[in-house]
């Protein structure tokens, strides 16, 4: 009786002691392209109101200020957690220099990060990371990537899609968790993104709130270019959860076929001759799990049920598409040059120079709770190599007709486990020939590329 008494006084008294908490110290820092490479887009969470949005930042000191604004996001979940994003803008960067930043306000300020700026030369030749389907619980490559990053290994990070598993769990504090986990990496190189399947609930919300890709707030899909690559970056979520209606699907696929076109114009693949497309899940695939790739027609390749209006494979090979980025597979498949389940190898000896197809990639083994995927017995004919490692995929755009990739295993201690070049000394439509294409003159080609 006594001890319970003693309980009930002691909560009483916890109930009475208990002081509002205050979270004005920013987290969950990340980076991100912004209009071009020279701007940089620094984003980071409160969980009270600070009022301002601050960046100081410069080279050698933090002597530039950039204002932004903040939203309040509140998640879909029973708690209704709520947070304040932040966003900054840091504009006409200067080239080749390395800057220090922090970011908060005058209630409190981060640590200090840094980024580096690219080199104003058309012989830069960026490095990435790829990847997808990394989760807050057993993100194997992490801590590869933190220590990567840290030492200036690379010049962005791609994440196709899967992030935390999910960002929403538990009123969206597994998004916070994963968040601040990347902040590692994503405070010193841009972290660029797609959406996908473990993005999905309340709208996707957790996705589209907490990252600023370019293009418009409301949109999935974007692009960029780095180097000499154009980078698109597409939902394929919008083929799956129909719920949503089909407007956003048609509405992207109008926006990507502009895309590729404007790319495609002569003056604009001069300059960046490499056009890659990153998104969710993959048009082929020959994993066991069951899952759309292995077993269904894929709607992201053939387009809708039926109708097979909106199909990707022939607009990206009808807009001579070089590469394509895919994860969802927990695993890493390379795929030798294929359309229509033909392959279209190059040549027999040297399958990636100049192939008569794109070539595409599967890299969606950063490690998550879910584990690994393996593969069915009997390879396809399409399909070049295969591992289950968890890793990550490391791409260097060497020139126009340069692009190395390879496959880091988190397994295997960081060993190279698939390295290939990509060779091309022509990245006009498959249809056409080298010769073909340099007699095409720009007018004709910018009807071809309109009504392709
Ligand atoms: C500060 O944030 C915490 C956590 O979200 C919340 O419980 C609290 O009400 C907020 N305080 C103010 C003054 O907004
Ligand atoms: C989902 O979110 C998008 C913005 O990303 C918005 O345009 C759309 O109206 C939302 N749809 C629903 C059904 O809420
Ligand atoms: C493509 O090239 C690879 C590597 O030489 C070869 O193993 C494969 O059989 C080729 N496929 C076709 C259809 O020629
Ligand atoms: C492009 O880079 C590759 C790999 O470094 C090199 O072998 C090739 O000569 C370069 N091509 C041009 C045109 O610079
Ligand atoms: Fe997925």
């Amino acid at each position: 009786m006594m001890f319970l008494l003693n309980i009930l006084l002691l909560s009483f008294l916890n109930l009475k002691v208990r002081a509002d908490i205050f979270y004005y110290q920013p987290e969950q820092v990340h980076l991100s392209y912004g209009k071009n490479v020279y701007e940089i887009v620094v984003t980071w969470s409160t969980f009270n109101d600070t009022k301002s949005s601050v960046v100081e930042y410069g080279i050698g000191g933090m002597i530039l200020q950039a204002e932004g604004t903040s939203k309040l996001f509140v998640d879909g979940g029973p708690e209704r957690h709520a947070q304040y994003i932040h966003r900054v803008r840091l504009a006409d960067l200067t080239p080749d220099s390395t800057y220090v930043y922090h970011c908060g306000s005058d209630l409190g300020w981060s640590a200090q990060f840094w980024f580096k700026t690219p080199p104003d030369n058309p012989n830069w030749q960026p490095h990435l990371a790829i990847y997808g389907d990394m989760g807050n619980e057993n993100a194997q490559s992490l801590v590869r990537l933190q220590e990567e990053s840290q030492r200036g290994m690379y010049d962005a990070i791609l994440h196709v899609g899967d992030f935390a598993y999910d960002m929403d769990t538990q009123n969206a504090y597994i998004g916070d968790a994963f968040m601040r986990q990347i902040e590692s990496v994503a405070a010193y190189v841009p972290y660029m993104t797609c959406p996908g399947n473990h993005e999905e609930k309340y709208n996707f919300s957790n996705y589209m709130e907490r990252f600023t890709m370019p293009g418009r707030r409301e949109d999935p899909f974007y692009s960029f270019n780095v180097g000499p690559m154009h980078i698109i970056s597409i939902s394929t979520e919008l083929y799956y959860f129909l719920n949503f209606g089909l407007k956003p699907l048609v509405f992207q696929y109008e926006w990507l076929e502009n895309d590729l076109a404007e790319a495609n114009l002569p003056e604009n693949r001069e300059k960046h001759p490499w056009i890659i497309v990153m998104g969710h899940r993959p048009m082929y695939c020959s994993n066991t799990d069951k899952d759309d790739c292995t077993h269904h027609e894929t709607l992201t390749r053939v387009g809708l049920p039926f109708l097979h209006f909106f199909g990707l494979e022939k607009l990206m090979y009808d807009y001579a598409v070089d590469l394509q980025i895919w994860a969802h597979e927990h695993s890493y498949e390379r795929l030798w040059p294929v359309y229509n389940y033909k392959v279209y190898n190059g040549s027999y000896d040297a399958p990636y120079t100049n192939p008569g197809a794109p070539v595409q990639i599967i890299t969606g083994s950063a490690g998550c709770k879910e584990g690994k995927d393996d593969f069915i017995p009997a390879k396809p004919e399409w399909s070049a190599f295969t591992s289950s490692d968890y890793g990550y995929t490391r791409l260097k755009a060497y020139n126009s007709t340069h692009l190395h990739l390879e496959q880091v295993s988190d397994d295997k201690a960081g060993l190279v486990i698939d390295s290939f070049w990509i060779i091309k000394n022509f990245h006009g439509p498959y249809k056409y020939s080298m010769m073909d294409w340099n007699k095409l003159d720009n007018r004709r080609l910018e009807k071809l590329t309109a009504t392709a």
